[in-house]
Order: C-alpha cells, then structure tokens, then sequence
C-alpha cells in the first residue's frame, strides 16, 4: 500500500540531511508506527509520502500510484493528518468540511452521512456551525480528522494524530485505525507514546537522525536484544543523539 525506496531529504542546501536513503513498505491491513526522537526526519518523511515535499531522490507509491508521476491520483487515496492542525479560522467547521468534500469531490448525500457519522463520533456537533477560530487544539484536531476521512480513503498517513485529544476521542481514534485496518486498508502514522505504538501497530519502524535503525513487528525489534520493553529499546538506539556525526564517526 505505501512503498517508499532509497527516499532522501536535505534542507538547507543540503546541509541538514533530514531523510537519509530510507526504504520500506506498508502491506495493506496494517498499523504501522513511525518513531523517533525529536528532528529525526519523522515529519519529513510524512510530507514527502503524500506528496508535500518533494524528495531529492527516491520513490514513493502509494495504493500503487507513483507519487511524483501521478500526484493526483494518489492523493485521492491518501486521508492526510499533519503534524499541527492549521485551519482557516474563519470558517466554520460546517464549511471547511464541505470545503474539503467539494476539493475531494464527495457527492452530496455521502458527504452529509460522513460528516454526521465522525461529528456523532468525536461529539462535535454542538460547535460545527462555529467559527474555527474558537475551537480548541483538540476540537480543530478532531474537525481535520473528520475532514481527512470524507473521501473514505484507504491509506490514512496521520503525524502524530493523538496530541491534543482527550483520552476518549484518542480511544476512538485508535478504533477506527484497527477497524480501518480490519477492513484491509492501512494506517501509517507517527507518534511519540510508545505504549500506544506498542499496542496498536502491526508493525514499527524506528527513525534516527534520518535512517530507519530499527524495523519490523515489536517481536521482530525485541529478538537478539536484551532489554524488556520498547521503551528500552528506543533509548539504547537512539542514546548516541546529540553527539556530533564527525565525533561519533572518530569514536567508531
Ligand atoms: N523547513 C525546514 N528547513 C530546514 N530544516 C528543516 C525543515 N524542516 C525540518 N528540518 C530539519 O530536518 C530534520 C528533521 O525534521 P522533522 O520535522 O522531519 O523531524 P521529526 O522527526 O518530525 O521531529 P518531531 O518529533 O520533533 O516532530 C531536523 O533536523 C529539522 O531541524
Ligand atoms: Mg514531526
């Protein structure tokens, strides 16, 4: 469902190399869970997968579609949650859903009965017809939600979807990845709470200073090490952050 191969990104001219020679694959009916430390090229990643970033080199297909040659089209399959929920303020939450079904061309009828069924689910009905500019963090995080899903898309590819909301909308949210999931479509989505990646994800990747360190399903990362938790794990792979590349380099 998502096949990313040989995928690079500097900023700065090239003097900061955020994404560095990264591949994998997304297998459809999977959770899969993005981690890694502050800066470590998570959100960077994300952008260049739906097609917000163009990488330096490397590909990226999405439900099969190649995304620098056919962006359109993958952005169709595409539910996208970005790392910070910026909408216009001075919509309502009512228009800058109908916003959205219009740019995915949702009909009418369809539009009406997902918008009920998220807005019910994230009990935000009360506020839709307000100005977006009076919305919470979590309210706004919710409404984007809702607005990533109208299209029904198979692959959600959510940054760090949980930040903000309270613990039942991010219990929802949490269910309606695994029923996603169930269903046979996937979810890629980045996260900081372990505990969340450990019991949802089918699968893990581990992203450090720009190159994946660590892949696969939590059974796969915890073989042929000694320590207990992913917990453990993450900090044991990602303890040498912050020593400078030229003074590890002369360490090694
Ligand atoms: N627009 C930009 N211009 C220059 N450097 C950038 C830009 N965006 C990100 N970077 C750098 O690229 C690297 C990766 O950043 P990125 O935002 O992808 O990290 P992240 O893993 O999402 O971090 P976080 O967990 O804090 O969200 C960092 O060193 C960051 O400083
Ligand atoms: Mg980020």
């Amino acid at each position: 469902m998502i096949e990313l191969s040989n995928l690079s990104k500097s900023y700065a001219r090239g003097k900061v190399k955020a994404v560095d020679n990264i591949s994998l694959t997304v297998r459809p009916g999977e959770i899969f869970g993005f981690l890694g430390p502050n800066g470590a090229g998570k959100t960077t990643t994300i952008k260049m997968i739906v097609g917000l970033l163009r990488p330096d080199t490397g590909e990226v297909r999405v439900a099969g579609i190649d995304m620098l040659k056919d962006p359109i089209a993958a952005k169709r399959r595409i539910g996208y949650v970005p790392d910070q929920p910026q909408v216009y303020d001075r919509l309502t939450g009512n228009e800058y859903l109908n916003f959205l079904a219009d740019v995915y061309q949702v009909p009418d009828d369809v539009r009406r009965e997902r918008i009920e069924h998220y807005l019910e689910i994230f009990e935000l009905k009360g506020a839709v017809g307000d100005l977006v500019q009076s919305y919470s963090h979590g309210m706004k995080q919710k409404l984007v939600l809702t607005g990533a899903l109208l299209h029904n898309p198979p692959v959600w590819i959510m940054d760090e979807p949980m930040v903000g909301l309270d613990p039942r909308s991010a219990f929802l949210l949490k269910d309606l990845m695994a029923e996603h999931c169930r269903q046979g479509h996937t979810v890629f989505f980045s996260t900081h709470i372990l505990e969340v990646a450990e019991r949802l994800c089918d699968r893990i990747a581990i992203i450090n200073r720009g190159r994946i360190i660590a892949c696969g399903t939590l059974e796969e990362i915890k073989e042929h090490r000694e320590k207990e938790t992913l917990e453990n794990i993450f900090l044991e792979l990602t303890e040498n952050e912050g020593i400078p590349v030229s003074l590890e380099d002369h360490l090694s």
